[in-house]
């Protein structure tokens, strides 16, 4: 499984760390984050991880700022991007299981290591349940297709 990761300059070391922790499991994750301490505006790094994952190069995505917040809404702009900012490994996998998320996000100044570590395992252990669910994120995806013609209309 193929994953790509992104963070700011706030997470370096989480996401060095969560990066080396997968690959010990056998994934292969791609770094398109920082790797510096010099300020990185965390939508840089989050659109990045959102387009491959858009675009199936990725099987997912992992994203990692301060907070989670500012990189998870900036992958959430681009279509087809379900990203959850999560701090308990509860909600990352419910995430999977009824959202379907594609992304998941955390923040380096919220959560320590091993709730991160648990997160990601919550979280790509986890399988979309389908059924119920898909006709919501039928009504998410027709939100993003339509909204503009919507806007237009009022
Ligand atoms: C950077 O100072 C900080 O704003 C960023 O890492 C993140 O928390 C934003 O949501």
């Amino acid at each position: 499984m193929k994953l790509a990761i992104g963070n700011d300059h706030v997470a370096v070391e989480m996401k060095k760390e969560i990066k080396e922790y997968l690959e010990e499991k056998g994934y292969e994750v791609i770094n398109v984050g920082t790797d510096s301490n010099e300020r990185f505006n965390y939508p840089v790094s989050g659109y990045k991880v959102a387009r491959m994952v858009a675009d199936g190069e990725v099987d997912g995505g992992i994203l990692i700022c301060g907070t989670g917040v500012g990189i998870s809404l900036s992958a959430n702009k681009v279509h087809g991007i379900r990203a959850c900012v999560c701090s308990d490994p509860y909600t990352a996998k419910l995430s999977k299981q009824h959202n379907n998320t594609n992304i998941i996000a955390f923040g380096a100044r919220v959560i320590g290591i091993e709730t991160a570590k648990m997160i990601v395992d919550e979280w790509l252990n986890a399988r979309y349940e389908g059924g119920r669910h898909q006709i919501r994120i039928d009504q998410i995806r027709e939100i993003e297709e339509t909204q503009h013609l919507k806007a237009a209309e009022e």
